[in-house]
């Protein structure tokens, strides 16, 4: 069996790459759309560009309907991208089926939301991994090997003894172990990249750490590159180096997981940390004002709002933003943290001035950006600024 302990490779060599991928998908026109020429698509994913580096863990954290799966399953090369592309080691890769789609599959395993539906209820678990270690080459040549081999993938993901696993179906198993199985498959492949969708978000509560912290202790011995896909933002503060936020098929902020959580520059990443439930606030004066703090629904997908497409929810939204859409653009806080809103280009801040840039700033979600005071704000007051459009 060939599980590397690969600790010789290069710690934050970039591993798979996204280069401005875009995903629409064609819808079926109405009748009454019938004879226009405009062509109807779901804009799942635009202009989505990041790496993902060995022994890191990379979050892409956005509502339900922003975009993520359909990242990972492009990365996983089971849609074919309308635009931009993929690279694997530098590469540009491009495959659909056949022996391609299995060497690649075999460096990059997606692993699913739903150990249950993953995984086949008519067969056990020794099945499963040894379909997955055979047909990625890794089950070695005699009974003894693969049976060693089976061992080694069970103990990797703490379900030991092994035997006691070996021959049970998935659902003489817990939801957490379930989910071990199924990153143990993904383990017999001896990849270089997971891509973790929601993989904890259907899991009791009291086992997500336990799975998270298998992840992590994984990355750390293989020097693993992990994509987590999650809606929680709080996960990916303990869990994720870097963090990306996507809203709406587009990202809208990135940078390492800690400042993107504690100080958030883009005002869609700060109402997706004050909706979290917090008991302090329930009780606090912003809801003495009886305003709703999810203020509004995502967009339609089919007809995007042009410019920003946070701007029909953004409480600091400026005539710019339903026009234009916006750059990336640096935030002078930290290294590699960036957001793509208006607020923080300079041509706006010197229009509008600082105090002024947010004129229908909503007092429910706390100051504008480039407002912020705090331990945390050793930022300029105007947290400024190049644009970040060659930095990827
Ligand atoms: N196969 C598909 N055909 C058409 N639309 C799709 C398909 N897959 C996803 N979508 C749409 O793309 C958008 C993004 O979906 P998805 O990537 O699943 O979001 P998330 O994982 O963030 O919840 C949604 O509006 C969804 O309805
Ligand atoms: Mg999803």
């Amino acid at each position: 069996m060939t599980l590397s302990e690969s600790a010789a490779a290069p710690v934050n060599e970039v591993v798979l790459e996204a280069v401005g991928l875009t995903k629409h998908f064609p819808v079926r026109k109405r009748l009454r759309d019938l004879f226009s020429r405009t062509p109807t698509a779901v804009h799942a994913v635009d202009d989505v560009s990041f790496a993902l580096r060995r022994g890191q863990v990379t979050a892409l954290v956005g509502e339900s309907g922003s975009g993520k799966s359909t990242v990972a399953r492009l990365l996983a090369q089971l849609h074919r991208r309308t635009a931009g592309d993929i690279r694997l080691h530098g590469v540009s890769t491009t495959v659909r089926g056949g022996r391609a789609f299995r060497s690649y599959v075999r460096r990059v395993q997606l692993i699913l939301q739903d150990p249950f539906a993953s995984l086949n209820p008519v067969h056990t678990i020794r099945y499963h991994l040894t379909r997955s270690l055979r047909i990625h080459g890794n089950a070695g040549r005699t009974a003894e090997d693969l049976e060693k081999a089976l061992g080694e993938l069970l103990t990797r993901v703490s379900l030991t003894p092994a035997e006691r696993y070996l021959d049970a179906f998935p659902h003489e198993l817990s939801g957490g172990q379930r989910q071990r199985v199924a990153i143990a498959r993904a383990l017999g492949a001896d990849p270089e990249v997971l891509l973790a969708d929601e993989p904890v978000s259907m899991l009791d509560v009291s086992i997500r750490l336990g799975v998270l912290n298998l992840l992590r202790d994984l990355k750390d011995r293989l020097n693993l590159a992990i994509l987590y896909i999650t809606h929680d933002i709080a996960s990916a503060r303990y869990f994720a180096d870097e963090t990306i936020v996507m809203y709406a098929g587009r990202m809208v902020e990135g940078g390492d997981s800690e400042t993107v959580t504690q100080n958030p520059a883009h005002p869609y990443t700060r109402l997706l940390i004050e909706s979290a439930p917090d008991p302090d606030r329930i009780t606090g004066a912003a809801d003495a004002t009886g305003q709703d703090r999810g203020n509004g629904e995502p967009p339609s997908l089919i007809r995007p709002p042009a410019g920003c497409r946070f701007h029909p929810r953004c409480p600091h939204v400026m005539p710019r933003c339903k026009v234009d859409l916006p750059l990336r653009l640096e935030i002078a806080d930290r290294p590699g943290h960036w957001a793509a809103c208006w607020l923080y280009d300079p041509a706006t801040v010197a229009a509008e001035g600082s105090a002024s840039a947010a004129p229908d700033a909503d007092p429910t979600i706390g100051p504008p950006p480039a407002a912020r005071t705090g331990p945390r704000s050793s930022a300029p007051a105007v947290p400024l600024i190049h644009r970040a459009e060659d930095a990827r």
